[in-house]
């Protein structure tokens, strides 16, 4: 039964190559509001796939990026599975850095290059292709199926909280599936148990009402470049553990076993630093690289904007400076009572003179799964039929906001089965996906249903 399935994905592959390499042709940046038509047509191609899939879908308009629904729910007494994916990408600069240009797909060394190829498009489309493959030569499939995928990920996701709260029965599941993630290596697949939370916010201090020069004022009134700095370098001790109060509250610590685990996955921190050019690692003490990246809270700055940064000198006191800011938490932090600590702890810190403002941009918390439910166990099984390995089980230190709204809206856990590499250049220039990632998460994908049919809830 499944070999019919696995010809079909055979014999078809070159034509999912093809039908990938349109869609990534489609710049739909849901960032760049000049884009809207092609985000548009983003949806429409995802809608027009589903349904050539024999998957009955629609279009749901939203205040912002439309969201693509659709549901096969014929095999009764089945579990029913969520699909949930992005079409929108992140906006493609710089584009000078791009060898071939990012919405222009190009295959070379086994990988197809593009904006979206595996953040998120690539990955998406391999459930849409195991669905067809399945319609096509049964006629139907092992366990019903719900699609969402939606067109604003890469923004914050908030027109999909809402759907998904006003739309409770048309999303009704026993369980999740996302692939959006990684796998651990090359060779080494992987299901992600747990992602890490977040808490995003600029923060702005003001001092003279205008860049003054710095001979004739400089000393005489407080420079919000100096205090802003003074601030953010007490966000840390010098153990790397962040400052803000109560801000290790509601961490849950690592147990012994998770920690065995993180440290007999194979893990080269030399490769490590030489991949990311750096010449040494660094965080908070007493925790190995994976155990900072997967399990525990940070607070970095993302940017920081303040006077003069053209060419040559130019003496000022600038009147203002900004930076950004994000947490990564990790359970049970939570993101609302920790922006507001943060807020207050810049309050607290402000050097006389200056005034802040503080924006308050989104957040959401973070998630671990039980490694040892059913729903792990088949997908386990799936991905090990088709990637010729055992997944290893690991937790990522990124964000899927939605990832929390299954779990508090609908009730369900979301199996996180990536088939990306994090060197798959996603939100950078030159962003790739192996075509033999492509077939295997396919594949992986098509037995993930047949898997999923045995689970009893
Ligand atoms: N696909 C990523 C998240 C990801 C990447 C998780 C790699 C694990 C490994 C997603 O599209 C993303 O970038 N999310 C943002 C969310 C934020 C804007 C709320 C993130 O993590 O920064
Ligand atoms: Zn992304």
């Amino acid at each position: 039964m499944v070999d019919q399935v696995r010809e079909y994905l055979e014999q078809h592959q070159d034509r999912f190559v093809t039908e990938l390499t349109e869609f990534l042709k489609i710049p739909s940046v849901s960032a760049d509001s000049t884009l809207n038509a092609e985000t548009r047509r983003g949806a429409e191609f995802v809608l027009q796939q589903m349904e050539a899939a024999g998957i009955e879908s629609r279009t749901i308009e939203t205040a912002g990026h439309p969201i693509v629904y659709g549901a096969w729910q014929k095999a009764e007494g089945k579990p029913t599975v969520l699909v949930y994916g992005h079409y929108d990408v992140q906006p493609p600069d710089p584009l000078d850095q791009w060898i071939t240009p990012p919405f222009e797909p190009d295959i070379r060394d086994g990988h197809i290059y593009a904006r979206g190829a595996t953040d998120d498009k690539g990955q998406m489309y391999t459930h849409i292709k195991s669905v067809e493959a399945w319609m096509k030569t049964h006629g139907e499939l092992p366990v019903n199926v719900i699609f969402v995928i939606e067109g604003e990920e890469e923004v914050g996701s908030d027109n999909l909280d809402r759907f998904l709260e006003e739309n409770k029965d048309l999303v009704a599941c026993d369980i999740a599936v996302i692939s959006d993630t990684s796998q651990y290596a090359p060779g080494i697949p992987a299901i992600t148990y747990g992602l890490r939370g977040i808490l995003a916010c600029e923060v702005i201090v003001r001092g003279p009402n205008q860049d003054l020069h710095s001979g004739v004022f400089g000393g005489a009134v407080t420079n919000p470049a100096n205090g802003l700095a003074r601030m953010i370098a007490a966000l840390h001790d010098d153990a790397g553990r962040v400052q803000i109060p109560g801000f290790y509250d509601g961490v849950i610590e690592l147990t012994q076993e998770e920690r065995d685990q993180f440290a007999a996955l194979p893990f080269d921190e030399f490769a490590f630093m030489e991949n990311l050019g750096v010449n040494a690692v660094d965080g908070e003490e007493g925790f190995t690289t994976l155990e900072r990246r997967w399990a525990r809270p940070t607070c970095d700055v993302n940017g920081m904007i303040s006077g003069y940064t053209g060419e040559g000198p130019k003496t000022i006191v600038p009147a203002e400076a900004r930076v950004k800011i994000t947490c990564r938490l990790v359970p049970d932090q939570d993101p609302v009572l920790l922006t507001k600590a943060l807020e207050q702890y810049l309050q607290a810190l402000l050097p006389t003179g200056l005034t802040m403002e503080f924006v308050d941009f989104h957040g959401c918390k973070a998630l671990v799964f039980d490694y040892q439910s059913p729903y792990m166990s088949a997908a386990r099984s799936a991905i090990e039929q088709a990637f010729g390995a055992a997944p290893v089980m690991i937790r990522e230190g990124g964000s899927i906001p939605v990832v929390e709204t299954f779990q508090t809206v609908v009730g369900v856990d979301t199996l996180l089965l990536g088939w990306g590499q994090n060197t798959d250049n996603l939100h950078s220039p030159n962003e790739r996906f192996a075509l033999e990632s492509f077939r295997q998460g396919t594949l992986a994908s098509a037995l993930l249903w047949r898997e999923l049919a045995n689970v009893t809830g």
